[in-house]
């Protein structure tokens, strides 16, 4: 099967470094880019943050990355199957398909509240193409969102597309829906991130948001800020989800891990950067406050683009960038669980639907938690989960234990489990470089951030 799979034509593999590239961008880039990273940028205090952030990114997110790319494309298989398969060829304890079976987990407890934010989008940008925005208060505009999350109906039928359209693609299979969706999809993304950034150029503030996101003033850095901001790497970078892992049992074996890898995480660092100098432009020309959390795009933006000229276009414009950036990576995050039925014996349309379907039945319980639920707090008798509602566990649960528990334990695989040969083989003169890095460095930052998470 190895053989088959070197075949150029293999509809189960990326047909070019390019499509690979594209893909695991698409996967990175995605609400964690656009959403999230400037409201945590927001409300950490700007450059210092953005710098311990960059930090976190070259050294400990982009080795973990390989890490997965590697082992994902050595094995060939979904990360279930990949984890099997490696730590039985290194003579481990067959355990370690417990790493596979809790990542693919992760992605999908993910996957089900990030389609409802996801839809999010929908009803935004049905308003800004019928101009709905134009002139409207801050009051309104908050009204707006909160009427949204208020909605279970409404919230329901966005997440229904939203699952819909990630089931669509992701039943197509890797070259022919995946690809052909996600390499039209990306450098749409990229030239829609220009346009903005080109418009936020002219309002006059950039210079503004230049020195907020890249002068770095420590004394507004905390010790919960390096945490979030590790936190943050690991989400942006689809790590320990099996994302990666997915992605990279596609790859074809001539192509240098390395260097792709690094091209995707600077392309994902570059697109949060882009993101952050489109928006807080905006924020500061229209007097808004970068603080404003959770609410920053959705909130705060359409305030402004109902003052700019040419405001329903640019509204437009974003909400959809937006989508498809959130889109390829919901794709991404039903891909664990397909590859693995599908190792299994289900076919991909079967996997897709049934994996897609239980998906969005847990995702109504997050859809609850905003509206009728909210005051439902099933651990409420422990101090630290006190009125957390399904949806905050649920992004609890990964963000702060499941992910960096994943990419710990993968760290721990590659660098004392596998023979550092076997890695040198499919990472070349750069190997030297990334084990160390991923053998003491990255496990102990972990560790670290575990260590003060969890106090
Ligand atoms: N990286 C994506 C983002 O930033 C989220 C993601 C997490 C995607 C895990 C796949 C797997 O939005």
């Amino acid at each position: 099967m190895a053989e088959n799979q070197q075949q150029a034509g293999n509809p189960a593999q990326w047909s070019s470094r390019f499509a690979f590239i594209m893909a695991a961008v698409g996967s990175a880039v995605g609400l964690g880019n656009i959403w999230k990273f400037p409201y945590i940028v927001g409300e950490n205090g700007g450059g210092a943050f953005v710098l311990v952030y960059l930090a976190c990114i070259a050294v400990i997110g982009l080795p973990i990355m390989i890490a997965e790319v590697m082992l994902g494309r050595r094995a060939g298989h979904s990360p279930i199957g990949t984890m099997a398969a490696v730590a039985r060829a290194e003579g481990r304890s067959r355990g370690w398909q417990g790493v596979g079976i809790m990542v693919t987990l992760t992605a999908f407890i993910i996957l089900s509240f990030y389609s409802v934010i996801a839809g999010w989008t929908l009803p935004y940008i049905l308003r800004a193409v019928g101009g709905g925005f134009s002139g409207i208060a801050a009051e309104e505009s908050g009204a707006l969102f909160d009427g949204l999350l208020a909605s279970p109906g409404q919230l329901l039928l966005w997440h229904t597309v939203v699952m819909g359209l990630t089931v669509l693609v992701s039943a197509g299979g890797v070259r022919h829906g995946l690809e052909r969706v996600i390499t039209k999809l990306m450098p749409a993304l990229f030239v829609l991130l220009l346009i903005l950034v080109g418009y936020a150029m002219t309002s006059g503030h950039f210079g503004e948001a230049v020195t907020f996101l890249f002068k770095p003033d420590f004394s507004a850095l905390t010790a919960e800020a390096v945490l979030v901001a590790l936190g943050h790497a690991f989400f942006t970078l689809s790590l320990a989800s099996g994302a990666m892992m997915a992605y990279g049992a596609y790859l074809k074996k001539e192509v240098p891990i390395v260097r792709t890898s690094i091209t995707v995480a600077l392309l994902d660092t570059g697109v949060a950067l882009l993101a952050g100098l489109a928006i807080f432009p905006i924020v500061f020309a229209y007097g808004l406050a970068p603080g404003e959390g959770p609410g920053l795009i959705f909130v705060t933006l359409p305030v402004a683009f109902g003052q700019m000229p040419g405001g329903s276009f640019f509204a437009t414009l974003f909400f959809v960038l937006l989508l498809f950036a959130a889109w390829t990576s919901s794709i991404s995050m039903l891909e664990s669980l397909v590859s693995y039925l599908n190792e299994k014996g289900v076919s991909r349309v079967k996997a897709a639907v049934g994996g897609g379907l239980v998906a969005w039945l847990v995702g109504i319980t997050t859809v609850l938690s905003l509206n009728d639920w909210s005051g439902f707090a099933p651990l409420g008798m422990f101090e630290r989960f006190e009125g957390k509602t399904l949806f905050d566990l649920y992004d609890y649960l990964t963000a702060n234990i499941m992910m960096p528990l994943g990419a710990l334990l993968t760290a721990i695989f590659v660098g004392w489990k596998m023979k550092p040969e076997h890695s040198a083989v499919e990472l070349g003169r750069w190997h030297r470089l990334w084990f160390p890095v991923v053998r003491y460095l990255s496990p102990i930052a972990v560790l670290i951030v575990f260590y003060f998470n969890l106090r």
